[in-house]
């Protein structure tokens, strides 16, 4: 792995506008490989949101922002009714492909709307306009990601010890990542962070991709297996959590990676602050609470075989594999947006950061 450019400098997500491609880095191969694949079709972007070759709720949303847009600058109609009708066919799609991130179907209505708005002009501008949206998506997550980190960067000092669960991190985003970012912002104010990640059974993205762009990227991380996380907080390394998460309901109980919310509770039984990383794109205020999350349920094989030469568990063995869980609101010390950081309770807290929101975008 030496000898290969840093992870650091290749676009988790881009358009190549050339050829009409949507390229990623395929995150399955991590970290042993780094393989960058062309996406023209489809069943080709639905495919690699499905398995994890672009995933983080951001990445997943700036992907199908650009993935709609391709597919779109492809439908061939000559009217606005034949365009816009397959327009949904594919958003539809698209959005079929994962159930929790609350950002891909946001990132996906964002589009629809650009489409709807520009409705009377011809198609030709339709489609700039939405390469237009589809950038201002992955902007805005840039400038979001950096704008988390400095918030999330007051509640720590040098030299502490933080924890992080799965990978919210600039493989999961355009940029800094959520969870990363205060540790990327800090690395450059030589805050010296000692961060544990979570290798984040069953998939490993804290192993195969946290611990790999964090040690890439020159901070002192640590892995530790998930059912660590007790010992290190006892032992007292660890000042502060933070983690990303899918999506958040009104009243602040937040999806994020399985085993998210066994952290949370180790943190709260230890007196240790536990942070919940959301840009506004992954707090949906339409869910009341936490139970109104649809979780995704994901392959047997992921637990018994993945991973591992031989498989692992007996042949027919009942396997239950959601890939998220919600940590409940009262175990979050505090929700680290791009307009503040909300504070209990959360449900007019987070009302207060969508108003925020709103005064931000009447000024510009
Ligand atoms: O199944 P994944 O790998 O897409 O799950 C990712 C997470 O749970 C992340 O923590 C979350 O999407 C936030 S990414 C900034």
């Amino acid at each position: 792995m030496s000898n290969i450019k840093s992870i650091m400098d290749y676009d988790t997500v881009r358009l190549d506008e050339e050829k009409n491609e949507l390229v990623i880095i395929d995150q399955t191969k991590l970290p042993c490989e780094i393989e960058i694949l062309h996406l023209k079709t489809a069943k080709e972007i639905w495919d690699a949101i499905y398995l994890l070759q672009v995933r983080g709720a951001p990445a997943i949303g700036v992907a199908a922002a650009y993935g709609l847009y391709i597919l779109a600058k492809n439908i061939g109609a000559s009217n606005y009714d034949d365009f816009y009708k397959e327009f949904s066919r594919i958003k539809d799609y698209l959005n079929s492909s994962r159930p929790t991130a609350v950002n891909l179907s946001w990132a996906l209505e964002r589009m629809n709307a650009v489409c709807v708005e520009h409705k009377s002009e011809p198609i030709k501008k339709i489609l700039e306009a939405l390469l237009q949206e589809a950038k201002r998506i992955q902007e805005e997550d840039i400038a979001t990601c950096r704008k988390i980190g400095e918030y999330a960067l007051t509640l720590v000092k040098p030299g502490d010890g933080l924890l992080t669960h799965c990978n919210a991190g600039q493989l999961a985003t355009s940029k800094f990542g959520t969870a990363t970012a205060p540790m990327y912002l800090g690395k450059e104010k030589g805050y010296n962070f000692h961060i544990f990640a979570d290798e984040t059974r069953p998939l490993l993205q804290g192993a195969r991709l946290t611990a790999f762009e964090l040690y890439s990227s020159g901070l002192d991380v640590t892995l530790i297996c998930d059912n660590m996380s007790a010992s290190v907080m006892k032992n007292g390394w660890v000042n502060a959590v933070f983690t990303g998460c899918d999506r958040v309901a009104a009243n602040g109980d937040a999806a994020n990676k399985i085993g998210t919310s066994v952290v949370a509770i180790c943190a709260n039984y230890y007196h240790i602050p536990f942070y919940i990383c959301a840009p506004t794109s992954s707090i949906d205020m339409s869910i009341a609470a936490g139970s109104d999350i649809k979780i995704e349920q994901r392959p047997a094989e992921e637990v018994t075989e993945m991973w591992y030469k031989k498989r692992m568990a007996p042949e027919g063995i009942k396997v239950f594999n959601p890939a998220f869980d919600v940590t409940d609101n009262k175990l979050i010390a505090g929700i680290i947006t791009e307009y503040g950081i909300a504070r209990p309770p959360y449900s007019k807290s987070l009302k207060d950061i969508f108003a925020e929101k709103a005064r931000n975008a009447a000024v510009r």
